[in-house]
Order: C-alpha cells, then structure tokens, then sequence
C-alpha cells in the first residue's frame, strides 16, 4: 500500500466529509464518544488482592458469564502474534499464512478460583482465530449437564494463503476474499477439561461477522459489524454515523453436520456499526452493541419470524462493544443492582490504527446503565488508562455473596480486551 493511502491519510481525507455531514450537537457527541480530547484516567484499587490478572487469557474478546456453574467463557487468540498479523475486524490482513496456523482456544475461568482452564478441542481442526462468543445450555443433555460454545472465527481464505504462500505471487493477482469467516460450535460437559467439535456455519450472508447470540443450539443471530471489508469505504463507515449499513443475520441450523442445511435472514439493518450482542433482562430482550457510536440499543424478537425490533437506544459517552446484562441475585424490593454493563475504549478515534502495535496502549471504560426515573442512568464502574487492560470490548459482574462482605454490596468485575494481555478481575463497590 503507497503511503498516500495509508488508512490514516484516507481518514484524513474524510474528515471535511465528516464535518460537512455532522454539525453541532451530532459532531460534539461523536468527538466526545472518540474521545478525540479525552485524557485516559486510572481507577484506584487500594488493596493489591482487589484486583487479579488471570494467567493465560491473551486477546480473549468475548466474555460470558454462565451463572448455573458459576464460570465465565471466553475465546482467547493466545498467540499476540497471531492477532497482530492478522484480524479482519481491525483490516489486519498481512499474516494469513501465520493465520491458517493460529491456535487460538476457549477458556473456562472459575469466578471463585479465578482460574483460566483451556480446553482441548476435540474433532477441530483449526485454525481458531476468535472474536464474539456466546454459550447455551443443552436442553437434551442425560446426566451431565451440558452446553454449546458459538465462536466467530476469523479463518483465513486458502486461496490467499497459498497465494501468499506461492513464490510467484507477485505476477497473480491477489485474492479478492481474503477471509472466510465462520461460526464454530462446541458442545462442552459442564466441568470437563475438553469440547467437542459439531459443525461450522459459513453463509454468504456471514461476511463481516463479529458476535453472536444464540437462541438455541440450532438458532442464532450473528452481526456483520461492517458492509466493506476495507479500504476508503470501510473508514468512510468508521467515521460516518449515517453509515448505517451494518446487518444482523438470523441463522438456523437443519442438521449438526456441516453439509446440512444453514437458512439465514437479515433479522435486522439500519444500525451504524452493530457490533456486539448480549442477552437482556427478559428472555425476550436482545442488547445490541454500536461500537463507534457508543449507543446500546434494546431490541426483541419481533412479530415477524426472524427479525429483530429495536425498541430504545442507550447513549454512553464512549466507544462501546460487547453488551452484558447483570442479574443481582441478591437483590431486595430496597436495593436491587442488576444493569447493562458497557466496555469500551476512551480514544476509539485512534484504537484501529493502534492495535496494530503489539506495544499500544489504549484506554478503557467501564461502565453501568440501570433505570432511573423515565430514563437511565449511566456510572462509569472502572477505567484504567490501557496499562492494566488495553482496549476494554467487554465486561461482566459477578455479585458477592454480602455476608461474605460485612453485608456490603461488592462484585467481581471481569474486563476483557481484544488486544488485552490478560483478562482483569477487579473487586469493586456495587454502587
Ligand atoms: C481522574 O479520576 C479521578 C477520580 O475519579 C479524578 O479525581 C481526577 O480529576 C481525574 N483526572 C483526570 C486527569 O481527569
Ligand atoms: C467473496 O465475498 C463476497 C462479499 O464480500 C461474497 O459475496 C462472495 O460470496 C465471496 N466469495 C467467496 C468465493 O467466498
Ligand atoms: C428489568 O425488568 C424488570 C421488569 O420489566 C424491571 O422492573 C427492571 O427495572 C428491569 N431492570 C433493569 C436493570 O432494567
């Protein structure tokens, strides 16, 4: 690529595009979501065991709480290298044959021990370069309880892996897909060090797939965060609100093989930048994550088959992206905690053009949405200047039993990065 259309340039480029298009009030929100003058600052933690790295959990983007075993899932790409050389979703495309080779792997942490176990997947044959996850129970399991672990998975295309691969690549043309994106399912004994393989899920309409919320394990709904994959329009859909091309896809699953049946439907469009995905506070409630307009929207199931409806949208005042919903198991009719739960970057303005850099820094912010009048109510939880988490994507609390805490509200706060070194367990207020 010349310099002269180096993404940055390109940006540069767009940006009277960008003040001509948004004026006033929309243009102040997005400086201030970008964070374009923000200064990152660190929350305090006194007491050293109030705040916990996990050992091996590199770059695990996704987080799930799954409260009936009382352990988080996660999808780590281990390697930093891997991610570094290549990730579609931050248009890293240099590596795919490093890519075709990436290891990556699914994590069970206990939220009492704090521990992060690998699985061994057994019947795959990778590569596994993660992004979103979600987790479901298995409704038909005998004995031992048991569930499905959805992954996007960010494979490279062969045919640019042996292109790359080739020593003549210089006199064929380039691929034009250079990735083939695809959901990988597991089915995992709640307690076993290993998950099996089931099947993969590639559809033309899984293009640009980013996270997933399963419904069952034969249903579920995948966002295309971006229309292009990259060049001038992918920044121009960045740095553009009115961009609102992303999708997201509903998928049904006929059989458990990966020849049988995949149908998929756009269930949704007209969002800028839908990103993550998250279970709400009803059964029927789907969060929605637009990761560069820092907004969460409520969506549910709507009357037609296959759609989703979006029914309110939640400004935070930074990038967000994987949406989580805390259910406060100890709440009374007094006191009851549960809200949304946001991560995101405090300078997203630069985070794309950073997370190229192993040695980055970006900040993160945490931050909590609960009702409050007719409206809501938005507390920033934690936030750190990138140092202790690059670049938070997600967050999930984990309640504390309050006897065990002189009858104080207190929770563990998992916060995860997709180009993080560690996932962090911090002890916070419950405020
Ligand atoms: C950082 O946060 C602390 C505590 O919230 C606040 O007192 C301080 O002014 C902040 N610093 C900056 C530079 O914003
Ligand atoms: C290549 O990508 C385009 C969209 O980006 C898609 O429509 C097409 O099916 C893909 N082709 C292959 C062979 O994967
Ligand atoms: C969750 O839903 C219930 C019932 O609709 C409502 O009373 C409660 O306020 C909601 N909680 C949050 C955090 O939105």
């Amino acid at each position: 690529m010349s310099s002269l259309a180096s993404p940055r340039n390109l940006a540069l480029l767009l940006l009277p595009v960008l003040i001509g298009v948004l004026y006033g009030p929309a243009l102040q929100r997005c400086v201030s979501v970008l964070g374009v003058f923000r200064a990152p600052n660190s929350t305090v933690v006194e007491n050293p065991a109030h705040l916990i790295y996990i050992p091996d959990t590199t770059h695990c983007e996704d987080l799930h709480y799954y409260a009936p075993a009382n352990v988080l899932f996660s999808a780590c790409a281990d390697a930093a290298e891997t991610r570094h050389g290549w990730f579609p979703p931050l248009t890293i495309f240099d590596d795919p044959v490093a890519a075709s080779e990436a290891t990556g792997s699914i994590r069970v942490i206990g939220a009492a021990t704090h521990k992060a176990q690998r699985l061994t997947l057994e019947d795959f044959k990778g590569p596994l370069i993660p992004h979103g996850i979600d987790v479901v129970e298995d409704p038909d399991a005998d004995k031992v309880p048991a569930v499905y672990i959805f992954v996007v998975n960010h494979v490279p295309n062969p045919a640019y892996v042996e292109w790359k691969r080739s020593s003549a690549h210089g006199q064929t043309p380039e691929p034009t897909n250079k990735s083939a994106p695809r959901i990988d399912i597991f089915h995992h004994l709640l307690g076993a060090s290993s998950a099996r393989h089931v099947r993969s899920v590639q559809h033309p309409l899984i293009a640009t797939p980013n996270d997933i919320l399963a419904v069952s394990p034969r249903e579920f709904y995948v966002t295309n965060d971006h229309h292009y994959r990259e060049g001038a329009m992918r920044i121009a859909e960045d740095v553009f609100a009115g961009a609102t091309w992303s999708t997201t896809i509903r998928v049904l699953l006929e059989g458990a093989h990966d020849d049988d049946d995949v149908r998929a439907n756009v269930a949704l469009t007209g969002l800028h930048n839908n990103n993550g995905l998250g279970h709400g506070n009803t059964s029927d409630q789907v969060l929605i994550g637009s990761a560069v307009s820092g907004t969460m929207h409520l969506a549910t199931f709507a009357p037609r088959e296959g759609a989703l409806e979006v029914r309110e949208s939640i400004h935070l005042d930074s990038t967000i992206d994987n949406p989580t919903y805390f259910r406060d198991p100890y709440a009374t009719p007094a006191l009851d905690r549960s809200g949304y739960v946001n991560a995101g970057t405090s300078n997203g303005y630069k985070v794309v053009e950073s997370a190229k850099d192993p040695a980055g820094l970006d900040g993160s912010m945490v931050w909590v949405t609960r009702p409050q009048g007719t409206g809501w109510d938005n507390k920033l939880l934690f936030q750190d200047d990138g140092s202790r988490i690059r670049a938070a994507s997600v967050a999930v609390l984990v309640a504390i039993e309050p006897a065990l805490e002189a009858g104080q509200r207190k929770a563990w706060l998992y916060v995860s990065g997709f180009v993080s070194k560690n996932i962090l367990a911090v002890k916070i207020d419950l405020v």
